[in-house]
């Protein structure tokens, strides 16, 4: 296991390979203990994990509370429409208060790119021991979300021992609404890490040329990229010219909440030229494992029939495996040596 160093988690641009490494394994270890009665962990007995949501979440929100509570930490939920937030308080201030009450984990989502990082400063200027989790902000970073997608592509290639070499090769093929995904940005940077190659497929008003170099710089405030040699980026318009590659495909979902503009008009269209069906799916030419973070658009990023098709789909797979990987994230964090230690 590398010596994890990563006082909050924001995004996957700062991880090594043997980051990657220790939560896979982590996490393969954590998987098959029990989550619930007397044999869950105590690892984290006496932690207090707060899961501030001030933007809605079923899959994330839900495993990381299991999470917690299978290593025995207490949870502390909170809900935006009930909160002092009505009343003025910022998000912020919010965070700081469930500091106050002792939180040791804050696991936050919210619809703005910044907040995370900004209550992760704001922790980091009080000298606080507090650990700030990103649980997806605004387009920019969903870690969780890209280390159990990459944990879930290792387990296909590798059941027995999932580990970052599976990926070294791959195509990996991304289709949809690239423009508006935290989760894409977060898997390009695990994935490339990882040595493969992805292909990034989608509508040109979703799909900026800009990605093509999107990890050439270390990101804002990062001095050198902790990666010695990345996977290449591509970007295919069409399906036709994009799944003959793939190793493994993963469908996005369309962020209607998000789209400003009219970017997509049509989106029966949208189904035909980009949504992944069985028949679309023989173009890769054998058998590809489909993956999806959820929460799906039945019918136009996924045909129903194969969203239902355990065989390919691994939606649930990625599902049940959110659960070990917020294990190993939360353990990692809570373990490590604080500076006021
Ligand atoms: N994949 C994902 O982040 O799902 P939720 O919005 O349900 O948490």
């Amino acid at each position: 296991m590398s010596n994890w160093n990563h006082r909050h988690i924001l995004d996957l641009a700062a991880f090594s390979i043997a980051d990657f490494d220790s939560v896979i394994e982590l996490a393969h270890r954590f998987r098959s203990i029990p989550k619930t009665g007397a044999r869950r962990l105590p690892a984290l007995q006496g932690r207090l994990v707060a899961t501030l949501f001030f933007e809605p979440s079923t899959r994330t929100r839900s495993s990381f509370e299991l999470a917690a509570k299978s290593l025995s930490a207490d949870v502390q939920s909170f809900t935006p429409a009930t909160s002092s937030l009505s009343k003025g308080e910022t998000p912020v201030d919010t965070a700081l208060t469930y500091v106050a009450m002792g939180a040791d984990v804050l696991v936050i989502r919210h619809n703005s790119s910044s907040i995370p990082q900004r209550i992760a400063n704001a922790l980091d200027q009080t000298n606080s021991n507090t650990r700030v989790l990103n649980g997806g902000d605004g387009l920019h970073s969903h870690p969780s979300q890209g280390l159990l997608d990459l944990y879930t592509l290792a387990s296909h290639f590798n059941p027995q021992k999932p580990s970052s070499k599976e990926l070294n090769g791959k195509k990996i093929v991304i289709v949809g609404d690239i423009l508006h995904s935290r989760v894409a940005r977060s898997n390009i940077w695990s994935l490339t890490a990882c040595g493969a190659d992805v292909i990034l497929c989608g509508p040109p008003s979703l799909l900026p040329d800009t990605f093509k170099a999107f990890v050439d710089e270390p990101p804002p405030g990062q001095k050198k990229d902790p990666v010695k040699k990345r996977g290449d980026i591509k970007i295919l318009y069409s399906l036709e010219e994009a799944l003959p590659e793939a190793d493994a495909v993963m469908a996005l979902r369309l962020q209607k909440e998000r789209m400003s503009q009219n970017l997509l008009t049509d989106l029966d269209q949208y189904h035909l030229d980009y949504g992944l069906t069985h028949h679309q799916l023989k173009l890769c030419g054998r058998h590809v494992p489909v993956l999806h973070p959820g929460p799906v658009n039945r019918g136009i990023e996924l045909s129903g029939d194969l969203l239902d098709d355990k065989s390919i789909c691994l939606v649930d797979k990625q599902v049940q495996n959110g659960i070990p990987i917020r294990m190993a994230l939360l353990y990692l964090m809570t373990k490590m040596k604080s500076a006021l230690d």
